[in-house]
């Protein structure tokens, strides 16, 4: 594993939009569901689509079963862009579930992070060996696994699985039982923006829910961010100003331009908002409490100077990256996490995974950045040789069309950025969209807290319900098997 608190990174190859997609957090101080699993490793085509390549590699996977009776159900985790044993140690739901529904747990790896590598050491070091890793190849891998777990433990083959999955594994959740509904019973989709694609939503939502979020702990704190933008370039301009801003924010490196530290707060942000847990937790980093409304409270003065104002960010700052006490320094190159670790999601979003986004500085409180499809090409082609398909993502899964699926549940949490491109309102009575009005980034698929607001409290009673009916309990019998915390 990766050595700052592992993390999922969604590098979209946007100008400065370095965004952290990934899974919150790790176990919380409140979690204490014993994770033991085993780990397996099954051998999947390379290419599950063709004929002419039989190369073959070893994709991990975990599993528990210490509640699972014959014929109960598997909760099968989708994994996404990292290392599946983080996946695993959090998302506690699936172990706080478990005892109630005799499930056994599979958490699969996605092909390319982890230990899941198609071509070893090699894997990225060309455009032939990339080439396998498409959420459709995926999808496939995971598929195959089920089909294998069934056959070679026989009294699983009665056993109806759902699937699970968060951000970009929630989308591989919803698409796992819409490609293969004979796979999986149903799929809980916490967080998954599947129409964070072309123009299925307006290019500027992420960014305006980002700042509804900073609004709605301090109404001027955006203003405050908004502001401080120019105040950096105005800094920046002058060799004495790129000394302060580095001295005053705590900077490691010296500022070369504003751009880099403009660019360095803005994921800051982001990655914040994704990460605004109600109770202390470590995410990228160690954070209290509504970490928003920490950031917020040295940023509610709107009267400040230049100076103040950078002074005022660097206690935002210190909020985020030192709330532990124990970094000297900060690097703008680390926004996140100090470690990039997996490069598959660059290579994925340089592919299939193109999600389109702007601000514009009115209605966010980013700098404007206008979506520009041309340089994103061109980037990708220079970094990967990989020429990005924009479209194929909606033609494969449907776009906004997919109301004659079934048994998905869409989550989303009004404070999590990535809602503006979630399922946010039912499609059908079987497409049901959650929505929880305190919820960051799929908290609902986090342990339950002592601190979750009742409207993860709501989510999560109303998801296992759900699943429960796929799964044909009756909610008396439901609650006959699993006692009292059902329904
Ligand atoms: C996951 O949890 C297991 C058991 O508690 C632990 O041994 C392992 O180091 C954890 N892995 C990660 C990536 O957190
Ligand atoms: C790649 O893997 C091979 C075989 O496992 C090993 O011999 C080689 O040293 C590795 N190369 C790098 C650059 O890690
Ligand atoms: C982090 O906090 C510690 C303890 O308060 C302090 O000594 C240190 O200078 C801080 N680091 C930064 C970069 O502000
Ligand atoms: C988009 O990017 C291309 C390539 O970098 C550039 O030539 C073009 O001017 C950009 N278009 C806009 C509208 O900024
Ligand atoms: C959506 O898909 C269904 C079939 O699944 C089709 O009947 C319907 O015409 C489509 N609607 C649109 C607007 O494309």
């Amino acid at each position: 594993m990766r050595s700052i608190p592992t993390f999922v990174l969604l590098a979209l190859p946007l100008l400065d939009w370095y965004v952290v997609f990934g899974y919150g957090i790790r176990k919380g101080p409140e979690t204490n569901q014993d994770i033991s699993y085993t780990t397996h490793y099954i051998t999947q085509k390379v290419d599950h689509f063709g004929f002419a390549n039989d190369n073959t590699y070893k994709q991990r996977y975990l599993l528990n079963d210490q509640h699972w009776r014959p014929g109960s159900p598997i909760f099968f985790y989708t994994g996404n862009e990292g290392a599946i044993d983080w996946f695993c140690n959090n998302t506690g739901i699936m172990w706080e579930w478990a005892p109630s529904f005799n499930a056994m747990l599979i958490f699969a790896e996605h092909r390319y992070y982890g230990e899941s590598l198609p071509y070893g050491n090699k894997s990225f070091d060309s455009p032939n060996h990339l080439n396998y890793l498409t959420s459709e190849q995926a999808l496939a891998d995971f598929v195959s696994l089920i089909a294998d777990v069934k056959q070679r433990m026989p009294a699983t083959s009665k056993s109806p699985v759902v699937a699970f999955g968060g951000s970009y594994g929630g989308m591989l959740a919803a698409w796992l039982r819409m490609k293969y509904p004979s796979a999986v019973v149903g799929a809980f989709a916490a967080s998954a923006p599947i129409w964070e694609f072309g123009d299925l939503v307006p290019l500027g939502g992420f960014a305006v829910v980002t700042t509804k979020s900073y609004a709605s702990a301090n109404p001027n704190c955006p203003i405050i961010i908004r502001r401080s933008w120019s105040v950096m370039d105005q800094l920046a301009s002058s060799v004495e100003g790129r000394e302060f801003l580095a001295s005053a924010l705590g900077l490691c490196n010296p500022v070369k331009s504003s751009a880099e530290v403009k660019s360095w707060l803005s994921s800051t942000w982001i990655n914040l908002a994704m990460a605004n847990y109600p109770y202390k937790a470590n995410f990228l980093e160690p954070l209290p409490a509504w970490p928003v409304k920490a950031i917020c409270s040295h940023l509610s003065d709107i009267n400040l100077d230049h100076k103040e104002l950078v002074h005022a960010v660097r206690h935002a700052v210190d909020v985020y990256y030192n709330y532990t006490g124990s970094a000297s320094c900060y690097k703008t190159s680390e926004s996140a996490t100090g470690n990039l670790g997996d490069q598959g999601w660059d290579i994925q979003s340089c592919t299939e995974m193109v999600m389109p986004m702007s601000n514009d500085g009115v209605n966010d409180m980013f700098e404007p950045s206008p979506w520009n499809m041309t340089a994103v090409t061109e980037d990708c082609q220079k970094k990967f040789k990989l020429t990005p398909r924009p479209d194929w993502i909606i033609r494969q899964y449907g776009g906004r069309n997919i109301s004659a699926h079934s048994n998905i549940i869409f989550s989303n949490g009004l404070l999590d950025p990535w809602s503006a491109g979630g399922v946010m309102q039912s499609i059908s009575e079987s497409l049901v969209a959650i929505v929880i009005a305190d919820g960051a980034h799929h908290v609902d698929l986090r342990s339950s807290h002592p601190d979750d607001p009742i409207s993860v409290q709501m989510a999560r009673k109303k998801e296992k319900a759900i699943i429960a009916h796929w799964l044909g309990y009756q909610p008396k019998s439901l609650k006959a098997t699993v006692g009292r915390n059902v329904l």
